[in-house]
């Protein structure tokens, strides 16, 4: 899979998510799941958007002892995923668990990449509730290089980091990067930001891209822009 935007459906039923992607006539964009998304819909939302022809991120972030999270990932597998997700916190030994029970038996497997540390725990909740002294850029960057130890194929990072994840993991580990938003667009509560071009340029494998599409006024407008920044 080659470079792509990934539009965050973050609604809280399938019919508000279908009503939305309901607009976009021409093109199947590539679609991620959320918890909230999962959580009310169940493994039927992730079957009928397969059916529709997306491509799907389930972005469930698992995190628990190795054994629950294999068996927990050889159910994902059968859902015909293309990328799904856990912690990097949960260690290597998990996500070794996790590779293998997402691996079929004919060895083909959804794309598996780790959250490092959430964009959202600063230093001081890193200190204080973590007791992790190290800087936040130096941790990510280890958890990285577990993951990447541990077999999985990429990592989700600001994409303020994705260049120095390539230059540690290989240009090959892919970087997938939330966090984008216009030149001219509101940054919410998104703190590091970069447009999509700029995301193009610093080598980011893919864009995970919510209300600069969901809550525009013209979404397959904003869609196409993504597009035309980051990928043609
Ligand atoms: O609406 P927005 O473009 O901010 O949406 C970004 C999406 O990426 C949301 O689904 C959010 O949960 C997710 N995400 C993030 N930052 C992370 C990990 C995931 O914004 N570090």
């Amino acid at each position: 899979m080659g470079r792509d935007v990934i539009i965050a459906c973050d609604f809280s039923s399938a019919e508000k998510t279908f009503e939305f992607l309901d607009l976009f006539t021409d093109k199947k964009p590539f679609v991620k799941i959320g918890m909230e998304l999962f959580y009310a819909e169940g493994p039927s939302i992730v079957r009928k958007l397969k059916e529709r022809g997306h491509k799907i991120f389930l972005d469930l972030k698992l995190h628990d002892i190795p054994n629950t999270v294999k068996k927990a990932m050889s159910v994902l597998r059968d859902l015909d995923i293309d990328i799904c997700n856990l912690h990097a916190g949960g260690t290597k030994k998990m996500m070794e668990a996790a590779l293998e029970g997402l691996t079929r038996p004919d060895g083909t497997r959804p794309l598996l990449i780790a959250v490092t540390q959430l964009t959202s725990t600063d230093r001081e909740a890193m200190e204080n509730d973590l007791l992790i002294h190290e800087p936040i850029d130096k941790v990510v960057m280890h958890y990285a290089k577990c993951a990447k130890e541990a077999g999985l194929d990429g990592v989700v990072c600001s994409p303020l980091e994705a260049q120095k994840v390539h230059a540690i993991c290989g240009d090959g580990f892919l970087t997938v990067t939330p966090g984008v938003r216009f030149e001219d667009s509101d940054k919410g509560d998104q703190k590091r930001v970069m447009t999509p071009a700029e995301a193009k340029k610093i080598g980011s494998d893919y864009i995970v891209v919510g209300r600069p599409i969901t809550a525009s006024d013209d979404p397959v407008g904003a869609y196409y822009r993504c597009i035309k920044e980051f990928v043609d």
